[in-house]
């Protein structure tokens, strides 16, 4: 556990903001119009951990605000909750220029800041969307179609937290069977955050990646809707 109060680690993370606003350790920088920090409520026990901004995220400078935003507010609202409780973020904070894969040099020069939003939110839950994030935060290529839905312990920005792989909602905007299951895969998460943060194990479950089911990935989106910021 942090001794910093949670007043601290918010203020930490508004210095965080600051720093990625004017960050410019690659190259998308040049082409973005804003950055995407992240939003959501600073001291969340549950986060979310998208690609990257989009078109309209970075028009707007707020995460997950296109149609797959609208999809992950009606999950949340599907069990009673809203964005302002939880923090959700992405994986680069800056839109790789029309949606293209989110590359290495850029993936080194952001990571740092999602484990520092991690050890300063401090949540006990953090739910992967989509194939990129999964495979990034587990360390494991095992494609999300394999590993969703099933918890994995991982140590992350320095503390051991649920790690639960969900569908992208851009795949389930594209997909019933796939939105149906990420609505399953959301019904699981009261009881894990009732469980409290996993006790020290940062042993992740053992995959096989035998007979790996073809993995849906997602596709760009850019409508708008709305989010407060983090607070
Ligand atoms: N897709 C993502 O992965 N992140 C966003 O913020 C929007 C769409």
């Amino acid at each position: 556990m942090s001794s910093a109060s949670a007043e601290q680690r918010r203020e930490q993370l508004v210095a965080l903001f600051e720093d990625v606003k004017t960050c410019t350790k690659c190259p998308l920088h040049e082409t973005r119009t804003k950055a995407v920090f992240g939003a959501g409520n600073a001291d969340a026990d549950l986060m979310f951990v998208g690609e990257a901004p989009g078109a309209e995220e970075d028009r707007q400078g707020l995460p997950f605000v296109g149609r797959a935003g609208q999809l992950l507010n009606q999950m949340l609202d599907g069990i009673d909750l809203s964005r302002e409780e939880v923090f959700i973020a992405n994986v680069l904070k800056s839109r790789p220029p029309g949606n293209r894969d989110p590359q290495p040099i850029e993936i080194e020069a952001c990571r740092p800041y999602l484990f520092e939003q991690v050890r300063l939110i401090e949540p006990t839950v953090i739910c992967t969307l989509g194939n990129f994030a999964t495979k990034l935060l587990t360390g494991n290529p095992a494609g999300i179609t394999r590993v969703r839905g099933t918890p994995q312990v991982h140590e992350l920005g320095g503390r051991t937290v649920f790690l639960l792989p969900l569908f992208h909602p851009a795949a389930a905007l594209r997909t019933p069977a796939v939105k149906e299951t990420l609505r399953e895969d959301f019904a699981t998460l009261p009881g894990l955050l009732a469980m409290g943060p996993p006790a020290g194990n940062d042993e992740p479950v053992e995959q096989s990646l035998e007979d790996e089911p073809p993995d849906i990935e997602p596709e760009p989106l850019s409508a708008a809707d709305q989010l407060d910021f983090f607070g």
